[in-house]
């Protein structure tokens, strides 16, 4: 992690309890009943693969894939899907991961395409929410960690595509994305 350009907000460690409260939660919700947990890519990939070791009930995975933000830190409420789940979830469990929500645009356009495939329900889990920010009614039934009004990398979450490898959840420094904000005017 190059200390320079980030702030570690939350460490590894503390990501690792919080995702085993989160998975036995999960588990206790869904324990007997049919569960499909869907992964948004690509930030919530490290989350997903964390959450659903710790998720002692069986379980089948699956991924879509949607645009979100560019380069740019501000959300422009238009999501594209650029990849499909594999399979239908007529009559299934859904659990949404995401890695963070924020206006809550991303979260509720999948969950309203989602709806009209039939599913039996639909819940949401998020590792970060940051509920000021918030556009739309979009509220997630298993939450990690709430942060204020800030730029967040590491833990699967980029600024243009970097930092997804970082360990822990981190503030990226203003003078990082405005440097790249100033060149892309
Ligand atoms: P929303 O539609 O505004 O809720 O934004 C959701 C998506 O934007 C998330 O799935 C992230 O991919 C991205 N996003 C929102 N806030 C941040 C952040 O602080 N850092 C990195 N990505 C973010
Ligand atoms: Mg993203």
């Amino acid at each position: 992690m190059n200390l320079q350009e980030v702030d570690i907000l939350i460490t590894a460690e503390e990501i690792k309890a919080k995702v085993q409260e989160l998975g036995r939660l999960v588990a206790e919700d869904y324990r007997g009943r049919d569960l499909l947990v869907i992964g948004i890519l690509k930030g919530a990939f490290m989350f997903m693969a964390d959450l659903i070791r710790e998720i002692d009930t069986p379980l089948e995975i699956d991924f879509m894939a949607v645009s979100s933000y560019g380069a740019s830190t501000v959300s422009s409420g238009e999501v594209k899907i650029i990849k499909d789940l594999d399979y239908s979830i007529k009559g299934r469990n859904i659990l949404i991961v995401e890695d963070i929500i924020d206006t809550g645009l991303t979260v509720k356009y999948i969950s309203s395409i989602l709806h009209k495939r039939e599913p039996a329900s639909i819940k949401i889990c998020c590792m970060l929410d940051k509920p000021h920010r918030r556009k739309t009614d979009i509220k997630a039934d298993f939450s990690g960690f709430t942060v204020d009004d800030r730029f967040i990398v590491g833990y699967g979450l980029d600024y243009a595509e970097k930092y997804r490898e970082y360990p822990a959840i981190c503030e990226l420094k203003a003078s990082v994305h405005q440097k790249q904000e100033d060149r892309d005017e």
